[in-house]
């Protein structure tokens, strides 16, 4: 179902055309809302009684369980995609000699961890240069070997916009029993993805994108064969019996259940976390597949008009709906970024690629205006 325009729900000016959530989704007014009941907790703490220190994260992990296709006990509150990235490199055994397989130019919060890990363990990690066609299901496929200890991908390349067919990559890595960690941080919330269909080891997920969300908070999942591993911090909250403020100091062994045990310390923010629930809770309702659907015709409607001797993009087949890069014959020319926000439009640049990334606050008028001034290059 295709959902109309929703810039009414968020404070963006009429003449500003926000082509650019792949860098941050702007904060939905009901949600800097929510921020707000939660910075109120801080002002009157005598308000923020001790169970919300438990029922807050709870509702959290229970909407980003919804999304992640899983459920809450293995979902745990991270600050940042690297955090939970860290966690899944120190969990994954890696021996000498095997390997990391990654995609080039993939966002760093997912390369340095496993370049940190691979020297440490004398193991390496390979990193697949960018196919001609960025058809990387087909380079990965044919990469997978014996060796190949662990995959760190992204359902979308963060730069291209390249998606990748993760069944297809879980069903090989099976072959060989090599484990797969996900960042799903420009993909979960605009892209239908089901931990039960993939089956990651580990995927991780920041909130201040797709999930239009707060900074500083993302959602990691955890296979429940790794609710084992060492979390990255040991802080108070999750130790068993931490709900009773009076025996913090009746120190114990024992973790609070499933995921829970890898959660940051100081999750309980009051604002972050109503703030995230909210976000969560509306993209639920709007329900991923039509987030998805929708974001797919606005970047088909930019696609359709383009100018094609100058700009191409990558086919339909492995082209994210919400994430178009555009690939100019000569380059990005460099002037382009400044000549676009000069007129309040707003793109980025990575790498090679123009970013063109929409959501659902983006109008026709919005549309037209970019492709206009695209037109004028
Ligand atoms: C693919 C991807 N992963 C992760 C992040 C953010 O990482 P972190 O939460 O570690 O700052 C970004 C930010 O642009 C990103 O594009």
């Amino acid at each position: 179902m295709i959902i109309p325009c929703q810039k009414h729900l968020f404070s963006i000016p009429d003449d500003v055309a926000y082509l650019n959530n792949a860098y941050m989704s702007p904060l939905m007014n009901s949600v800097v809302s929510a921020m707000g009941t939660g910075i109120a907790c801080k002002v009157a703490p005598w308000t923020y009684t001790s169970d919300q220190f438990f029922t807050y994260p709870a509702k959290a992990r229970g909407l980003a369980a919804q999304i992640f296709g899983t459920v809450a006990d293995n979902i745990a509150i991270v600050p940042s995609a690297s955090y939970g990235l860290q966690i899944a490199a120190n969990a994954l055994p890696l021996g000498k000699g095997q390997e990391v397989l990654v995609m080039a130019d993939q966002f760093p919060s997912n390369i340095y961890p496993w370049q940190e890990k691979a020297k440490a363990v004398e193991g390496h990690v390979t990193i697949l240069p960018v196919p001609h066609d960025h058809d990387w299901t087909r380079e990965i496929l044919g990469a997978i070997t014996e060796k190949t200890a662990i995959i760190a991908l992204s359902q979308t390349h963060w730069s291209s916009g390249a998606t990748l067919n993760l069944n297809r990559i879980r069903a090989k890595l099976d072959r060989v029993g090599g484990a797969l960690v996900l960042d799903l941080t420009q993909s979960l919330g605009a892209q239908p993805f089901q931990v039960s269909d993939i089956r990651p080891d580990f995927a991780v997920c920041a909130t201040y994108k797709w999930l239009m969300g707060p900074y500083s908070l993302g959602f990691l999942y955890v296979d429940p064969k790794w609710h084992i591993a060492e979390p990255l911090e040991h802080n108070w909250m999750n130790r068993s019996g931490s709900e009773d403020f009076t025996g913090l100091t009746h120190y114990r062994d024992t973790f609070q259940k499933g995921a829970t045990k890898f959660d940051m310390g100081e999750k309980s923010n009051p604002a972050q976390l109503m703030g995230a629930i909210s976000a969560l809770q509306q993209i639920l309702d709007w329900g991923v597949d039509n987030i998805s659907e929708t974001l797919g015709a606005k970047t088909e409607m930019i696609v359709q008009a383009l100018p094609d001797a100058k700009i191409s993009v990558l086919p339909k087949d492995i082209r994210a709906p919400h994430y178009l890069g555009l690939f100019f014959a000569d380059g990005v020319p460099e002037n382009l970024p400044g000549f676009l926000s000069a007129q309040n439009i707003f793109i980025s640049v990575r790498g090679p690629v123009l970013r063109v990334t929409p959501h659902l606050y983006v109008s026709e008028t919005d549309i037209s205006r970019f492709i206009g001034a695209i037109g004028t290059l």
